[in-house]
């Protein structure tokens, strides 16, 4: 996924940094990623450490991580993937607020892959709710659709804004491809979804690595569709042009509270190193 502030070509750059700093063997240091985003950087370390922890305060993030886990059987997913990818199209909100020909006039998607999106998603939360499938395997086909849907997604890079005419990428079908998983069973693994100096008085360990956003740009707008899809609460009122939903500014993303916001976390975090 192209993600802003992304790591994943520095991801051995930090590996050699960080293990070169070390007076413990890694394979005997915890480590967190209070900032994980695409979860690169944990997915990069978590078969080298003892324990891992991953934690965003955006919903879509906690859903790619988890899923990065998760343990249903290869054979159940495909299985489970041919079917949802068989499903005819519906008009729901994806497609009335965020797609060519829906009412709101936004052009985020095709209209087939908005009303594929709106089918797909309502058929995991019908699975879900029926219990048909467990929580597991419901963030492992959230993932797997928010992953198809950055594939076909009419924008230049981030989801905040779309192009005014649909690129080829987004006139493609939506697909859904079986997303990549860790291989080994990780004993000690935990993903968090909270604010990182909430979390950061809740847990210690050894490794800390921070990368908190480093400018104004709010993943919580420019990344709103992928919340929306992976939440679909769809009694909200999308705001604007782009059709934008509620959400906080990070601190982080604030020149007036950026430093503050750091200092707190320094003070608070009970970690021998920090990356
Ligand atoms: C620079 S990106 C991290 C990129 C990540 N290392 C990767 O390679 O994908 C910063 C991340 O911090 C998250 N974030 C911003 N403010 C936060 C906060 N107060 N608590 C937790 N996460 C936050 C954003 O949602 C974003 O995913």
């Amino acid at each position: 996924m192209n993600y802003l502030g992304s790591k994943k070509r520095l991801s051995g750059f930090i590996y050699n940094v960080i293990s070169h700093s070390l007076k413990l063997k890694l394979t005997d240091c915890s480590f967190c990623d209070l900032f994980a985003g695409t979860g690169i950087v944990g997915n990069y370390f978590h078969d080298k450490v003892k324990s891992i922890i991953y934690n965003d305060r955006e919903y879509y993030s906690f859903v790619i991580n988890t899923a990065f886990f998760s343990n249903v059987s290869e054979e159940k997913y495909r299985a489970m993937l041919a079917e949802l990818n068989q499903l005819d199209g519906r008009e729901g909100f994806i497609f009335n607020q965020y797609s060519e020909c829906g009412t709101a006039g936004r052009l985020y998607f095709s209209s087939e892959n908005g009303q594929k999106i709106d089918a797909i998603r309502m058929d995991i939360e019908r699975r879900f709710k029926s219990s048909e499938i467990d929580q597991n395997f419901y963030m492992l086909l959230l993932a797997t659709l928010l992953k198809a849907v950055d594939k076909v997604a009419n924008k230049a890079s981030v989801h905040c804004a779309y192009l005014k005419t649909v690129k080829t990428t987004a006139t493609k079908n939506l697909h859904l491809l079986a997303v990549k998983r860790t291989e080994v069973s990780h004993p000690d693994y935990q993903i968090f979804n909270e604010d990182s100096n909430e979390l950061i008085t809740q847990v210690k360990g050894d490794i800390l690595y921070l990368d908190p956003p480093y400018n104004g740009r709010e993943y919580g707008s420019y990344y709103h569709l992928l919340n929306t899809i992976a939440l679909y609460d769809i009694d909200f009122e999308p705001k604007g042009k782009e059709g934008l939903r509620p959400y906080n500014t990070s601190k982080f993303c604030l020149r007036s509270e950026a430093e503050n916001v750091m200092f707190d976390l320094y003070k608070n975090a009970i970690f021998s190193i920090f990356s």
